[in-house]
């Protein structure tokens, strides 16, 4: 299944956020999607999980054409997004925060409270599962996000800067998570991140974004070496 922006342009006001880019994420792949600030990333996030429309071009789904509907539409399609900054409740437990959108897509406490411990203890929380959110480090905070995103059981996660501002130790156990999002539940990963090293070592294909437009695409050994990446992020000063 694949998951594709086709030639999709977005403006803001004289703007071109989004100008012409076509992409596809692969069920049991993961893409990064980077760029320096300001190349639209977001703004291409925020078209394939159905929060903007595009003023040209298509979103699909599985050949289903996608790009008029909500983002309910999108999100029961199994199209799931995080933001830039993950907020748990902090004063429900690390549990009950997933037991949430457990509840919401029609489980039983009993049930939710079961699968929330699985989902949590899958990755490395279930120790966390009855403290408060509170309680949590910032690099399991961003897991339990994951988790909480994962309880939505999506086709593609869509994933805007999620290692931002983690230690590296965290950035590591982060992307563990993602492979094995990747690897157990065969879904496809879209996942915009600034770490070089991290994208390198955590993508399948890399899709470069520069003012609005690709620059390049390819699997991470070509990106590294491509001459059009480098002078955009040279040229850049906050990539
Ligand atoms: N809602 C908006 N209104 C006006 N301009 C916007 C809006 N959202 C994004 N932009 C602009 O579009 C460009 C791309 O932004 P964005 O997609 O957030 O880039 P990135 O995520 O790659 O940093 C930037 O110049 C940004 O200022
Ligand atoms: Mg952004």
């Amino acid at each position: 299944m694949e998951l594709a922006a086709e030639s999709v342009s977005v403006r803001f006001g004289g703007l071109v956020a989004n100008d012409d880019i076509s992409l596809s994420i692969a069920s049991g792949e993961v893409l990064g999607l980077i760029g320096p600030n300001g190349a639209g990333k977001t703004t291409l996030v925020n078209i394939l999980s159905g929060f903007q429309r595009p003023h040209s071009g298509a979103i699909r789904l599985a050949g289903t054409d996608m790009t008029h509907r909500k983002p309910g539409a999108f999100a029961r399609a199994g199209i799931v997004r995080s933001f830039q900054a993950v907020r748990l409740f902090r004063r429900l437990t690390v549990s009950e925060n997933i037991e949430v959108g457990l509840v919401g897509r029609g489980l039983s406490r009993g049930e939710a409270r079961r699968q929330a411990f699985a989902m949590l203890s899958e990755f490395d929380l279930g120790h966390r599962a009855a403290q408060p959110a509170s309680a949590l480090s910032y690099g399991e905070e961003r897991r339990v996000g994951l988790v909480r995103a994962l309880a939505l059981e999506p086709r593609f996660l869509l994933l805007d800067e999620p290692a931002a501002g983690l230690a590296a130790m965290e950035a590591e156990e982060l992307k563990r998570a993602i492979l094995s999002i990747r690897d157990n539940r065969g879904c496809g990963v879209l996942v915009i991140e600034h770490n070089m090293a991290l994208v390198m070592s955590l993508c399948d294909r890399i899709h470069v974004l520069g003012g609005g437009k690709t620059i390049a695409a390819g699997r991470p050994e070509e990106i590294r070496r491509n001459p059009a990446v480098r002078t955009a992020y040279l040229g850049s000063t906050a990539a």
